[in-house]
């Protein structure tokens, strides 16, 4: 077990710099083995979860080189397994993503069920309407998911989904890239990483459209081939970052990111009196004085994002007068972190979907637990600005998501470091 302590109070200043997204690198990696040939794959994070899904992949018999900087190379050939290993399957969520995959490469799955962080009842019945729709019989147990081919065959199909869903989304246009015919994914989510899984999947010539829109076309091909894709920069560890600046009352520019990405995050921070200044691939954020009240809403992009929730939070127990922080997307959220923070002088009250929070000028350090990967990371925000030395343990949720976290918040002035216990 480790744990983080923070010594917090020092305002962030510097320059930090993003790394590749998870939530497209734990699709896009899965999304090699549809490929006929190597695929070299740049600005991939060093994260657990990116560490655990190359494990499995390996464990299939990919063959799979890392490079510095980022670069992972992945030949997919010799995997014939369609029953990844199991253990490591329940040690992340995106390992679903397997399931779209060996249905579209081999047309049959065994695929235990994912484990991750449990911040709420995850429920993938999108994922499995959709590949019942492109014609597999599925049989889902407690533990795993088996996939087959129906009476009348794998093919492209139309399919609405009733809730707008990223992993439903990724995962049936994994699954329909290889099938014959067009799939046709309706109320699809829009999130950047859905646009750039389709961007990888187009680069090997999958020939998919509408990527970023609520409707996905995918044309089905016979075969991809090869080649280079970058994954683009991440924009909740972008907003992470952000975030802490504010709540610290720092001055940070956060390099290697997407501005367009980040609106629906700058564009709060700015409501509550940060200035932002946005250049091509960078955002300046300053924030002198104390922030306002605001009230925000998390809804799939391009809303607020969920996995900012508890970032944001940290920032509205600092701001002054009372902010109303509502989530739409994953219900029970909030208790990840909300006690933690009232452990450190935190005021806030949950009413349903909505957390009323009423800012103080003053955190205090405590010992704090983190419950899943966005609620420790704000857990480390409010150490950061909190007076005195914060413990933040199951730490492991952390480094999921987080690339270098220690180094690159060092490197802004922070006093942070990791004890081994
Ligand atoms: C993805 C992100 C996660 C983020 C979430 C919401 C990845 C790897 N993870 O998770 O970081 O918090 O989007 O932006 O990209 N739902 C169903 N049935 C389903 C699937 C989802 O009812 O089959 C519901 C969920 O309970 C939730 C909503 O749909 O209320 C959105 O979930 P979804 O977008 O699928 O989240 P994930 O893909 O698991």
């Amino acid at each position: 077990m480790a744990r983080y302590e923070v010594i917090g109070g020092t305002p962030l200043n510097g320059t930090v710099t993003i790394s590749g997204a998870k939530n497209a690198a734990v699709a896009i990696l899965p999304a090699a083995l549809l490929v006929d040939g190597v695929c070299r794959i740049e600005n991939v994070p060093d994260i657990s979860d990116v560490r655990i899904l190359l494990s499995i992949l390996e464990g299939m018999g990919a063959k799979i080189t890392k490079e510095d900087c980022g670069t992972v190379i992945i030949d997919s050939t010799d995997v014939h397994c369609t029953n990844p290993d199991a253990e490591l399957v329940k040690k992340m969520r995106a390992s679903y993503y397997l399931m779209g995959v060996l249905l579209g490469r081999f047309g049959k799955a065994h695929v235990a069920l994912p484990g991750g962080c449990n911040f709420a009842s995850r429920p993938i019945d999108q994922h499995i309407k959709g590949f019942a729709a492109l014609g597999a019989d599925v049989e889902e147990t407690d533990d795993y998911v088996e996939l087959n081919p129906g009476p009348d065959g794998l093919q492209g199909n139309r399919i609405s989904l009733d809730v707008v869903s990223v992993g439903a989304t990724v995962n049936i246009m994994l699954a329909a890239t290889l099938l014959p015919g067009q799939t046709v994914i309706e109320n699809a989510a829009k999130e950047p990483h859905i646009v750039d899984l389709a961007n990888f999947l187009n680069t090997m010539g999958a020939r998919i459209s509408g990527a970023g829109t609520d409707t996905v076309k995918i044309k089905g091909v016979e075969q991809l081939q090869g080649g280079t894709y970058a994954i683009i920069p991440d924009q909740i560890e972008a907003g992470t970052y952000l975030a802490a600046a504010a709540a610290t009352g720092g001055n940070v520019l956060v390099k290697n990111v997407i501005p367009k990405h980040m609106e629906c995050i700058t564009s709060k921070l700015e409501e509550m009196g940060a200035q932002i200044i946005n250049y091509d691939d960078a955002i300046r954020i300053r924030c002198d004085g104390r922030m306002q009240h605001t009230t925000v809403k998390t809804r799939p992009y391009p809303g607020f994002p969920t996995d900012m929730q508890a970032q944001i939070c940290v920032c509205m127990v600092l701001a002054s007068g009372v902010s109303r922080l509502t989530e739409s997307v994953y219900e029970t959220r909030f208790f990840g972190y909300c006690s933690e923070l009232e452990s450190m002088g935190a005021d806030i009250q949950i009413n349903g979907k909505t957390a009323i929070v009423t800012g103080t000028d003053k955190l205090y350090g405590a010992t704090v637990t983190a419950r899943d990967l966005r609620a420790g990371a704000a857990l480390v925000i409010a150490g950061l600005a909190a007076q005195g030395t914060t413990f933040v343990k199951n730490i492991h949720y952390v480094e999921r998501g987080y690339e270098r976290l220690i180094e690159k918040l060092t490197a802004l002035g922070a006093q942070i470091r990791r004890i081994e216990d």
